[in-house]
């Protein structure tokens, strides 16, 4: 188990050796969730080093999660892409899913930006549509930044508004197709791997969330915490309200955000030249 107290130490292991077989850290890393590695299939990239080559680093177990880091060569420059997460339900701690992140800032990352799939709350929301998060409810009852030692000048008391600033949710929206349906909204983070109930949709929605999924706001926090800028884009692979139904299967989830994310051609070149701008 990966403990907090060990948590720099393991990062800057971890970094040296992704170092050694990637080169330089690019200043952005994206993470490609459920569906989303199509992404960066369009691109040459480096030889991928699969999470289990990286110490410290769990083994990704969820299908349509390949479980590798490597960089890939855009027009915009090289681009940091993480295909497949590791997620609370396959047993992991919340430190040990967020663990790639304390990699990424030892290695020299500044950025991180986030793909994955989610149901839909806001009834407004079809499968396919994009939302943008704007904020995120956090509903792991296991916080990355627990029992982590104030090191390295941070402090674990680390605000949490602004983790998605203005003007990277503008830039994203602006690497999107125009004719792409996407609106901004709050995601509800929960730990899953079962799907909501009718009456736990009605109450995210209630809530205020307008997307629920079972990642993101621990990374974001993670990032947060480690001084990454941080922005975050997920695929309505379902709908949950005013239906009230899960998702059939993964499988549904897969193709949904597959399709989606095929009719994004050349963002994570344009993912790249926002970092470039904004960084
Ligand atoms: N709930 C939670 N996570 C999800 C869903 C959902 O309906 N769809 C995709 N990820």
């Amino acid at each position: 188990m990966l403990l907090p107290v060990e948590v720099n130490a393991a990062a800057r292991e971890a970094a040296s050796m992704l170092r050694e077989r990637l080169g330089e850290a690019p200043p952005c890393a994206v993470v490609l969730g459920s569906g989303w590695d199509v992404l960066a299939a369009e691109y040459d990239s480096t030889e991928a080093v699969d999470f289990h080559e990286v110490p410290g680093l769990c083994e990704a177990g969820v299908e349509g999660h390949r479980g590798a880091i490597k960089t890939v060569a855009t027009g915009a420059g090289p681009l940091l892409v993480q295909d497949g997460r590791l997620h609370c339900y396959e047993g992991y701690t919340s430190l040990e899913t967020c663990f790639p992140v304390w990699i990424y800032a030892s290695w020299g990352v500044r950025a991180l930006v986030m793909f994955s799939a989610a149901g839909g709350l806001n009834p407004v929301y079809l499968p396919g549509d994009l939302m943008i998060v704007r904020d995120h409810i956090m509903l792991w009852g296991n916080n990355p930044l627990f029992h982590l030692p104030d090191e390295e000048g941070r402090s674990r008391f680390t605000a949490s508004h602004g983790l998605y600033p203005d003007r990277w949710r503008d830039a994203l929206r602006g690497c999107l197709p125009a004719e792409a349906r996407c609106e901004e909204g709050v995601y509800a983070s929960v730990p899953g791997p079962s799907y909501e109930t009718g009456a736990e949709a009605q109450m995210l929605r209630i809530a205020g969330a307008d997307a629920v999924g079972m990642s993101t706001a621990p990374e974001a926090l993670a990032a947060g915490y480690l001084g990454l800028q941080t922005c975050a884009v997920c695929c309505i692979s379902n709908v949950l309200v005013p239906y009230s139904g899960g998702p059939q299967s993964h499988e549904v989830v897969l193709t949904t955000v597959g399709r989606s994310a095929g009719r994004l051609p050349g963002l994570l070149e344009k993912v790249a030249a926002t970092a470039n701008m904004l960084l």
